[in-house]
């Protein structure tokens, strides 16, 4: 083995989080781009480059007009920060529900244009074949069910579910589905806790929740939204900073500074060598 290869930390992998059911709890952050990846590659399991890009980076009023482009730009940035944490990235809305073959194509260009180890997929009962088929053609996939933010023009928004009938039923079987097809982890997004408790005991691969209750066996939240970098967060975010707030000051020292001629100082300035 060469010296290069000695030295490289070796990344969690998808067998590493499977194995991770019922014990210490995985811990999962979204990540963006590279600086940011650095500073959570020391603390998380997982970094889920998720479709989310689309309106925490983008402004976008939703996850809908994401594109394949865009999730394989932010991977490599995500990919580039970090060395050590599992990165998992989002197959936008439009990239793998046609059918199991494009499914396939797009993840793969995925996995070697960031060279990330997994993709996520948003998991019905209609894509667990299509799980199956990238699982089995080397593709570890996560799936994602309970609130699913691709279907917001269906739903009419994101709105907490599985609080009762059909649809907490469907729910499970959509869990059900995705782990028996292969998803290495299941993210959790949005149900009654009694639900995230049942999924997490009746499947056989971790459960990551987001909005989902302690249940789970493990958590993932939007960076952005815990670090506190928006006015409004759902009421399921605790906000561990106040970047909103830090920024702001920072903007604001800076313009008093700048008008004030305060800023550059001669620390800050280049001057000709002397002679
Ligand atoms: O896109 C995303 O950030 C996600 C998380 C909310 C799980 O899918």
């Amino acid at each position: 083995m060469s010296s290069h290869r000695q030295d490289q930390v070796r990344r969690v992998a998808a067998p590493d989080i499977a194995a991770r059911k019922g014990k210490t709890p995985i811990v999962c952050l979204t990540a963006y781009t590279a600086p940011v990846a650095e500073i959570l590659d020391d603390h998380c399991d997982l970094l889920l480059v998720g479709d989310s890009v689309g309106m925490v980076v983008h402004g976008l009023p939703n996850t809908v007009g994401v594109t394949l482009e865009m999730m394989i730009l932010h991977g490599q940035a995500v990919m580039r920060g970090s060395k050590k944490a599992m990165v998992v990235v989002d197959m936008p809305f439009g990239s793998y529900e046609a059918s199991a073959e494009v499914a396939y194509a797009n993840a793969a260009r995925m996995m070697k244009e960031t060279g990330a180890q997994a993709v996520k997929v948003e998991a019905g009962e209609l894509i667990a074949g299509t799980i199956e088929y990238m699982v089995k053609r080397g593709i570890p996939v996560m799936g994602h069910v309970g609130l699913r933010p691709q279907s917001v023009l269906v739903d009419g928004g994101f709105k907490a579910k599985g609080k009762g009938g059909e649809e907490r039923q469907r729910i499970l079987e959509d869990a059900r589905a995705s782990a028996e097809a292969g998803a290495f982890a299941v993210v959790v997004e949005g149900v009654a806790e009694g639900l995230a408790r049942e999924i997490t005991e009746v499947i056989a691969v971790p459960t990551i929740g987001i909005g989902a209750s302690a249940g789970c066996d493990g958590q993932v939240l939007v960076a952005d939204d815990m670090l506190g970098l928006f006015e409004w967060t759902p009421k399921f975010v605790r906000r561990y900073a106040d970047l909103k707030g830090e920024i702001s000051r920072a903007a604001a020292a800076y313009a008093e500074d700048v008008r004030a001629r305060r800023f550059p100082g001669p620390a800050e300035i280049y001057f000709a060598k002397a002679g």
